[in-house]
């Protein structure tokens, strides 16, 4: 019997090297740790539950029958992060690189079904080479395999992907699928042609870090969600946002303990509006100011700045924060800022994470470089994903709220539950200029008349209480209570049911 004993702690031990302590000390010389001390960064101590660790491949082409290693390239199991269950698997870049084969993709595909079973998120370190070449379309299907998997999963638990390593060809696809995406800096690209591909094709020289380097996806192409120095930075990051996000689409999202009154006021919101129309401030600093122990976990910060979004929490409660952020492009809507914010919107959606808008937007883009792209369509992204939410909507409006961008921005038009607006808000079709200019064309030369036309326009609508009087903002409040009403409001929607008439499923403009 001891025997036995031995023989399996043997296996073990043998599984766990992967590659071999060479290949081990390959991948700490570049800066990167091991599959399984990923797991131990990532997860609560001891908290790993180990599944497949004795699965080989079954390939026997090209000399692979003779070498057959313990897990096939990939660590499997779930575990807790700070008391929370979570499905993991982390690709072992020792073992013939990572590659997937039909083994490993099983084992992926069995913790994926089980998540999505019991309800817990499933968080995927990539860190591979792609299919594996030897097992040829066997390996293209298992990948197939996956990816259907990462659609089933979709609004069914949340999907993180860390890109700890290479990710090329379609393998980018499976964490395109998921909710998120997180980068190390210097260490993973991911791209579906690689340099040497595009220089072939195109004649485009260019270095695997400038076609898919974490600056190219968080910067330009907005396929990460943000960029960090090192494993255990991301690491760690990732253990932070999973303590906003609910389990499954079955759980409310977490309350935690909270050390911050719901009633304090912050009497420095009160200045944070300048007195020219056209300077813009911060709108974080309003952001923090009204979040628990001002912690805010921001989405795409490197990306379409002109819009803010990420989770705090009120009350101990995770809610998703939107925001127009005038300190860029003076926080007008475009097809990024669009595109970024409608995502995040479907996010919290799904998984019932409350949306708190903060509203300050002069309207959207214009210029052929907007129509040509298609804003049209981009921008009805945010329209519709505002709309189709049924989770608590509160919104507060700050300064402008012009046009269409003010319908779209979560208002009551769009079945936005409490609207409130600082008494600095104007709610109009557009500014007092545009309107006049449009208005009195036949006055523009006479510049008393002019003025006069200005201050009439603005007596109207440059202040909240035109839209206040048909209802359309529930109440003006102060700024420095504004974490005050809004808790409130948030605590007043907590039973909120709302439904949408039946379909199979909605037809967002893509
Ligand atoms: C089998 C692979 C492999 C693969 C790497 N290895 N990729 N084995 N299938 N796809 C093996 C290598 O042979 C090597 O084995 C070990 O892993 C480490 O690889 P190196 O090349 O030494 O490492 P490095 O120099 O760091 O380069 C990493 C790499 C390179 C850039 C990822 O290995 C590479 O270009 N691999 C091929 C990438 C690729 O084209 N994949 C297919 C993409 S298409 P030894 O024993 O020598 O140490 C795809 C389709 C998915 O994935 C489709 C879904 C529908």
């Amino acid at each position: 019997m001891k025997d036995i004993l031995e023989q399996l702690e043997q296996r073990r031990e043998e599984a766990r090297l992967g590659g071999g302590q060479a290949r081990i000390e390959a991948q700490h010389a570049k800066g990167k740790l091991t599959a399984r001390e990923r797991i131990e960064l990532l997860l609560d101590e001891g908290s790993f539950e180990e599944y497949d660790m004795f699965v080989t491949h079954r390939c026997v082409d090209f000399g692979m029958a003779k070498s057959k290693p313990r897990g096939d390239g990939v660590v499997t199991g779930w575990g807790t992060i700070n008391g929370r269950m979570v499905y993991v698997f982390s690709q072992d870049f020792t073992v013939l690189g990572g590659s997937v084969s039909e083994t490993h993709a099983a084992k992926i595909c069995k913790i994926m079904d089980m998540a999505m079973q019991n309800g817990a998120p499933v968080i995927g370190i990539n860190d591979s080479g792609g299919a594996r070449i030897q097992e040829g379309v066997a390996s293209l299907a298992a990948y197939g395999e996956v990816f259907q998997r990462n659609i089933e999963a979709s609004g069914v638990v949340p999907q993180i992907s860390v890109i700890m390593g290479p990710c090329a060809g379609g393998a980018v696809y499976s964490p395109a699928m998921t909710d998120f995406i997180f980068m190390v800096k210097d260490s993973s690209y991911m791209f579906v042609t690689g340099p040497d591909v595009v220089k072939t094709v195109t004649n485009e020289h260019v270095t695997a870090e400038e076609l898919g380097g974490a600056t190219t996806h968080t910067r330009r192409s907005s396929v990460a969600d943000a960029a960090f120095e090192n494993d255990v930075e991301a690491l760690s990051e990732i253990r932070r946002l999973v303590d906003f996000l609910p389990l499954s689409n079955r759980d409310k999202p977490p309350t935690r303990p909270f050390y911050d009154d719901p009633e304090r006021v912050e009497e420095s919101l009160d200045t944070l509006i300048p007195d020219n129309p056209n300077q813009p401030y911060d709108m974080k600093e309003l952001i923090t100011k009204v979040a628990d122990e001002g912690d805010f976990y921001e989405i795409q910060e490197a990306f379409a700045g002109n819009i803010i979004t990420g989770f705090i929490r009120l009350e101990g409660q995770t809610v998703g924060v939107v925001a127009n952020q005038p300190m860029v492009l003076a926080g007008v809507l475009d097809i990024d800022s669009a595109r970024k914010a409608a995502r995040f919107v479907r996010f919290c959606d799904c998984f019932e994470i409350p949306i708190l808008t903060f509203v300050d937007v002069p309207g959207f883009l214009p210029g052929t470089g907007q129509e040509y792209n298609g804003v049209i369509k981009h921008g009805a992204k945010l329209l519709f994903a505002y709309g189709e939410a049924t989770v608590p909507k509160v919104t507060v409006i700050t300064r402008k709220a012009y046009g269409g961008a003010y319908v779209v921005m979560s208002s009551k038009h769009l079945r936005g539950d409490i609207s409130y607006a600082w008494p600095t808000s104007e709610i109009a079709v557009m500014g007092a200029k545009g309107a006049v200019e449009i208005l009195h064309r036949a006055d523009l030369g006479d510049a008393e008349k002019i003025a006069a036309h200005t201050k009439e326009y603005e007596d109207r609508f440059a202040n909240p209480f035109a839209a206040a009087e048909r209802g359309f903002i529930d109440e003006v409040i102060q700024p420095r209570s504004t974490r005050k009403r809004v808790c409130k409001a948030f605590a007043m929607l907590r039973r909120k049911q709302k439904k949408m008439p039946w379909k199979k499923h909605d037809n967002i403009p893509l």
